[in-house]
């Protein structure tokens, strides 16, 4: 049976699938667009998200809403959420097995917005979805296809904010993804000229 974001917002709020769940202020599910043609994938909850309940609303979230508004997309038309609901102790990198904990969570995510393009944020994102031996260095600003989607990564936010010399290259995997986003039709209200 085809999950529904009612069955998906209890099964999150009432998930023990790992310790993570008892640390946390509460849940951060995800938000935006629930149709939306492109969904972001990050890391999980930090301070500012495990407090509000929303996912990228600290520094790295006000980056990564200034990184959409650069191909022409308020953050409101994407799709937003993590490969972990609930913030791991520290900010700490959630553990391997904290991610497959999370995982049904995400897939019901990917299966409800069924989303045209994806794009991972960061090492996290990276092993999550691709797989545990691929790494950001090497497979950012490249295509890769999971569930027959086109999927790309670049660099967390955070990433950006501790090294900017890194924005360059994320600013050209944005236009990738704004790219591929014109190439498959979508978004025709935004994205008419190239930035
Ligand atoms: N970093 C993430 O990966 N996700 C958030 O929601 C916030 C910061």
């Amino acid at each position: 049976m085809r999950t529904s974001w009612a069955r998906l917002a209890e099964a999150i709020s009432g998930c023990a699938g790992c310790p993570l769940c008892e640390s946390c202020t509460q849940k951060v599910p995800g938000q935006g667009d629930p149709s939306a043609p492109l969904m972001l994938i990050g890391e999980g909850p930090g301070e500012q998200e495990d407090q509000s309940g929303l996912a990228f609303v600290g520094p790295a979230g006000q980056l990564l809403t200034r990184m959409l508004e650069a191909i022409q997309l308020p953050r409101e038309r994407v799709y937003i959420c993590n490969i972990v609901k609930c913030r791991p102790p520290n900010n700490r990198t959630p553990l391997p097995e904290e991610a497959e904990a999370c995982a049904p969570h995400l897939l019901a995510q990917w299966a409800l917005v069924r989303p045209r393009v994806v794009l991972l944020l960061g090492a996290t994102a990276v092993r999550g979805v691709l797989g545990e031996n691929y790494r950001i260095t090497r497979c950012r600003g490249q295509w890769f296809e999971r569930r027959g989607v086109p999927v790309l990564a670049t660099y967390h936010p955070s990433a950006l904010l501790r090294d900017p010399d890194k924005k360059r290259e994320a600013w050209t995997d944005l236009k990738l993804v704004r790219r591929m986003l014109v190439e498959l039709g979508q978004y025709p209200d935004l994205l008419k000229e190239e930035p």
